[in-house]
């Protein structure tokens, strides 16, 4: 055969395939979600979750440590208080279930990287994102109501905040009351692309923050639609958001790379609980081999762009890493 282009040449050994990757991914871009809740002594599996809990502040520490031994440097924290109400006053209580994590977190590792989601429906009686007029979410009422959360985060010990609640303005109401409260330094990770998906069911579960009536797609975006991602992740450039993230992860791959084309700033994906779930109970079944499927859905968001990956596998994905397995 006469042929001088063969593509296996390169494909020919490890360490050969190792040095022509085009995709490199590192521990430090890993983002690790977590539940905390209210009590003493809790540990408790999330039945659609095996391998993710819930943990009360006692039980924190050890989860962290965990964590950290694996390398993984950065938490996102969500809270599950014992009291909800129309407003959600749990999400911004200075003594509130999320805030005390932030503060344990710090105090026990000051060098964790401690990330707030900053939303309303697991704190809303009704399950919302937002402060409701009727039965539709009040765009701008809700803006208030952020930006006391995202506040309250940071001075309980946040590093960064996460809105992912999907009103219109948010990124700017939370920016102008962080500068004006004196942490201009604090940089917002906007949920900018967020669709409405089936994926965050198992989250939902975990949380219990499923909404009473209805569903979030009067806020969160439809998933037939890519521009219109780009369209927010412009807006919320143009807010100041710091980062911008996708989610879910896993269907959205083309979504990723087009915001990566169209922003300089750092792409956030987040791989979400369904995701995790579904690789869970295929593995279980013996359907697929659970560690394969984890390095390979992992190295897809990153190929598709993201420099940082939100995921309840970082432990996981951390180890592959050291193993040099992925990488
Ligand atoms: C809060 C929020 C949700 C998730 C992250 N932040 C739930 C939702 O929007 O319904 C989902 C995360 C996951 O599924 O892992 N709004």
């Amino acid at each position: 055969m006469d042929m001088n282009i063969r593509p296996r040449r390169l494909r020919n050994g490890a360490s050969l395939r190792k040095m022509v990757r085009e995709t490199r991914m590192d521990k430090s871009s890993l983002i690790y979600p977590m539940f905390v809740k209210e009590g003493t002594g809790i540990k408790e599996e999330i039945p659609t979750m095996p391998g993710q809990y819930r943990y009360s502040i006692d039980q924190l520490p050890y989860a962290l440590e965990e964590l950290v031994k694996a390398g993984v440097g950065s938490v996102m924290f969500f809270g599950i208080p014992d009291h909800k109400d129309e407003c959600g006053s749990g999400a911004y209580d200075e003594n509130g279930i999320v805030q005390k994590a932030f503060r344990e977190a710090k105090k026990q590792f000051p060098d964790l990287y401690c990330i707030g989601d900053v939303c309303m429906c697991e704190y809303t009686s009704h399950g919302h994102c937002g402060i409701l007029h009727g039965e539709y979410v009040d765009n701008d009422k809700t803006l208030d109501y952020l930006a006391k959360i995202a506040l309250s985060q940071v001075q309980a010990g946040a590093d960064m905040v996460a809105p992912s609640d999907m009103m219109d303005g948010r990124v700017a109401a939370i920016r102008s009351i962080l500068d004006s409260n004196g942490y201009v330094e604090i940089p917002i990770m906007s949920y900018a692309v967020k669709y409405a998906s089936a994926f965050y069911g198992p989250f939902r579960d975990a949380a219990g923050s499923a909404p009473a009536f209805g569903d979030r797609k009067s806020y969160q975006m439809d998933y037939h639609n890519r521009r219109e991602g780009v369209k927010e992740a412009l807006l919320d450039v143009e807010e100041g958001a710091d980062i911008i993230m996708v989610k879910p992860a896993m269907s959205y791959l083309d979504v990723i790379a087009e915001v990566k084309e169209n922003i300089v700033l750092p792409v956030a994906a987040y791989s979400v609980s369904g995701e995790y779930a579904m690789i869970k109970a295929g593995a279980s079944l013996g359907y697929i081999d659970e560690a394969s499927i984890i390095c390979e859905t992992a190295a897809s968001a990153y190929r598709a762009g993201v420099d940082l990956y939100l995921t309840y596998f970082a432990k996981e994905i951390a180890g592959f890493m050291d193993e040099g397995r992925i990488g």
